[in-house]
């Protein structure tokens, strides 16, 4: 089976992404980080055993990590994911925090890379906090990765929180700089670009979402915030790239999951710009190669959206 570590800002995208690999068969989450983003570390913690309840998967241990960026201020996307991070459509009978792992996040993900040298896939689906602490610590802790999924950044400077920049990325430069300039294993990234240009139609989703089934309930009510959020007829956001549901996390998590979803990277070294007043956290691709960097990246270029649609109806089965 191909492992997994997943480090996530549990908001509803991630929730979405944990979903599809725990239906993929031969994937295996190992353990599931939680880092500060979307909402608190803590909200994160209990996001992320409610998905594991509803997808009877709570033998899966899930670690507390950083609760704060780096430097910089903490932020949040309770605008987009609701306040609780998952729509704010509570569950009275939600695993309680004495379920999250006594250990922390960031020994987790090194103890559990070193048992398993060269085999883990690590995704990451929130800000890159544990990830930059993760490599300070032990600073062979990528290379003993087999790769490294990101869903953050962007490639043309188009941002969602800031003017240029991506949330995960805004949410702790310094973090992210750190992760594409120390992780020397492979590195692929699905920015905030691409996921723009890959929407699904709403259609889609509302067959996505009327499958009979428990997981398919859960996901109504917990995704419903959301889709009142992006789905708005007059919203210029929608014009941009046309109408349509996007699930952030779920590309990183497929490429990571499914061999044949990705057709076309494109290989280039990246960084992250870390002053500028309008700038701070944007990603930097750099194309002409002017920063000597024999290090590239992968970014998501082209993909099977069928094969992406197949994945997310599994997830809801
Ligand atoms: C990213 O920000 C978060 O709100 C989503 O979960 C996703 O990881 C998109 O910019
Ligand atoms: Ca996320």
């Amino acid at each position: 089976a191909k492992k997994l570590l997943v480090d996530v800002d549990c908001g509803v995208d991630d929730a979405q992404a944990i979903m599809m690999a725990l239906a993929v068969p031969d994937v295996q989450i190992l353990g599931v980080t939680c880092v500060h983003g979307n909402t608190t570390t803590e909200n994160v913690c209990k996001n992320v055993l409610r998905v594991l309840k509803a997808c009877c998967k709570l033998e899966i241990p899930v670690f507390r990590g950083a609760s704060k960026p780096i430097l910089g201020i903490t932020r949040n996307a309770s605008y987009f994911h609701g306040v609780d991070g998952l729509g704010d459509a509570p569950d009275p009978e939600a695993p309680g925090l004495d379920m999250v792992q006594k250990e922390g996040a960031v020994s987790a993900m090194i103890r559990i890379a070193t048992e398993h040298p060269g085999e883990v896939t690590l995704v990451a689906t929130g800000p890159l906090t544990n990830l930059a602490l993760a490599v300070r610590l032990d600073p062979t802790f990528p290379q003993k990765l087999k790769g490294l999924y990101i869903m953050g950044g962007n490639t043309e400077s188009r941002g969602n929180t800031t003017v240029c920049g991506e949330f995960n990325f805004v949410s702790d430069p310094e973090a992210a700089y750190i992760v594409l300039n120390d992780y020397l294993c492979p590195v692929y990234i699905t920015s905030w670009e691409f996921t723009c240009r890959h929407k699904l139609p709403w259609e889609f989703c509302d067959e996505w979402l009327s499958q009979d089934n428990e997981k398919a309930k859960f996901m109504k009510r917990i995704f419903q915030h959301s889709m009142n959020e992006a789905y708005s007829p007059q919203s210029e956001k929608e014009l941009v790239d046309g109408f349509g549901f996007v699930s952030c996390d779920s590309y990183a998590m497929a490429a990571a999951v499914d061999d044949s979803f990705v057709t076309e990277y494109e290989q280039v070294a990246v960084t992250v710009e870390l002053a500028g007043t309008c700038t701070r956290g944007m990603m930097v691709l750099d194309t002409l190669e002017l920063l000597n960097k024999k290090h590239k990246a992968f970014l998501l270029k082209r993909v099977d959206m069928d094969k992406f649609k197949s994945l997310l109806i599994n997830a809801l089965k």
